[in-house]
């Protein structure tokens, strides 16, 4: 019924805006004047042929994190909790559900996607918790309810846009690592390495297939995250390689057939690359094409052991790094953040700071889009250690004049030139 609502006209226009970034399209569009039937239009197996990745995350948004984002947290009146779940169960169900709407409606909003356009960017990765699906959620969980409606909007603001959508399934059933607020709680237990929360994972992913296919809202998801930093123990990742990698490839897949999406509508499955060290994500799917498969790297140098905490070291790592692995790779997560990040070489405040930051972020972006491109983490942040912290928000750091306003920049910059 949405569809109906939605209207041939109105859809006409994002493919448009698609088809500017890529020659896939264009082929498809054609077929579709072809075929009587739109649902066969419904294309998603796009990425840019003859442009890169450049995105942004929308972290904060599904999954508060409060130490990105103290302000927030403490308007939405949970400055005494330590992670969602904690302050459902603490402030209770109808306030929570209030709280987290407004945050919901005024965190990242349809302003937000109009400036990431005009910003140059063209990917948004959407961090989402199980618990955008409520019926996946079981007594004695507790989170916040209603975010379904603001995640269709966005997404309607972001296809109308013409902006690439991965959803990111940012935060398992279970929790994917102990005592993190991205998985949306403060787990005593990583608890998601079990065949029922397993089958919860899949059933939501059968259910952002199915809304990616035919809820014209999301027409542009072109890839759904399987799980976002699993932990980095083989052992007790093992499971989840070899049994919830591959049945939730064979059940987004047959979730396709029975929609009767052709092979090269199917949407990209992304996976954490090897390098984050969760083992090989193919290991387990042998048998399976995974000729749609998208690998996410995350590289946060300031966490890199063998990267010096110093300007050239920095300068020197992020040109001559290789960000390889698993193959096509997108860098799904990086920001501007340093170790030592408030000492002489690296504090905000020095009078040169903008520009070796600015110096430092091309250095990044050459890095990543030797490969398919890259998705800064993060999108938006306020204080941060009682400072606006501009290495972890691309609008914060626009505004600082970090970042200029089209990325493509970076290359002309001539900041690697001469290193090797
Ligand atoms: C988005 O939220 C901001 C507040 O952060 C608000 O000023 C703006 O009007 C909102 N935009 C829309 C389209 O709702």
């Amino acid at each position: 019924m949405l569809f109906a609502s939605y209207g041939p006209q109105k859809y006409n226009e994002s493919r448009h805006a698609i088809s500017s970034v890529t020659a896939e399209m264009k082929g498809k569009k054609l077929l579709c004047l072809l075929l009587v039937s739109w649902w066969f239009c419904l294309g998603h197996a796009w990425l840019p042929r003859d442009t890169k990745i450049r995105g942004v995350n929308f972290g904060g948004l599904f999954i508060v994190e409060p130490w990105m984002m103290g302000d927030e947290w403490r308007s939405m009146g949970c400055a005494s909790y330590a992670s969602e779940f904690d302050c459902v169960k603490g402030i209770g169900q109808a306030a929570a559900n209030a709280a987290f709407q407004k945050h919901w409606a005024t965190w990242i909003n349809a302003t937000d996607i109009a400036q990431i356009k005009s910003l140059g960017l063209n990917t948004i990765r959407i961090p989402l918790g199980y618990w955008i699906k409520e019926d996946l959620v079981w007594e004695g969980e507790y989170w916040p309810q209603g975010g379904f409606y603001y995640l269709e909007s966005l997404c309607r603001h972001a296809t109308d846009a013409g902006l690439y959508i991965i959803l990111d399934l940012h935060a398992a059933p279970g929790a994917q690592k102990a005592w993190e607020a991205f998985t949306g709680q403060m787990a005593t237990t990583p608890g998601f390495y079990k065949d029922y929360n397993y089958e919860r994972a899949i059933q939501l992913m059968e259910w952002l297939t199915n809304m990616a296919h035919t809820n014209p809202n999301f027409a542009n998801v072109g890839a759904l995250q399987l799980i976002n930093e699993p932990l980095q123990n083989y052992g007790i990742v093992q499971s989840m390689l070899h049994n919830y990698y591959p049945n939730a490839w064979k059940r987004i897949r047959a979730m396709e057939d029975n929609l009767g999406v052709i092979p090269s509508n199917r949407l990209h499955i992304m996976m954490m690359n090897g390098l984050w060290g969760s083992g090989d994500p193919n290991e387990g799917l042998r048998g399976i094409d995974l000729g749609l498969s998208l690998y996410d790297d995350h590289h946060y140098v300031k966490w890199t052991a063998s990267v010096a905490a110093n300007r050239n070291a920095y300068i020197q790592h992020s040109c001559t790094d290789d960000r390889g692995g698993n193959s096509p790779t997108i860098v799904g997560e990086w920001s501007l953040s340093t170790a030592d990040e408030d000492g002489p070489e690296f504090d905000i405040k020095r009078d040169d700071a903008v520009a070796w930051y600015r110096r430092w972020w091309a250095a990044q972006v050459l890095c990543y889009e030797k490969q398919m491109g890259w998705i800064f983490w993060t999108w938006k942040v306020n204080w941060i250690n009682g400072h606006l912290e501009w290495r972890w928000g691309y609008q914060q750091a626009y505004e600082a004049g970090v970042i200029p306003q089209n990325p493509q920049d970076a290359h002309a910059y001539g900041v690697c030139n001469g290193i090797s």
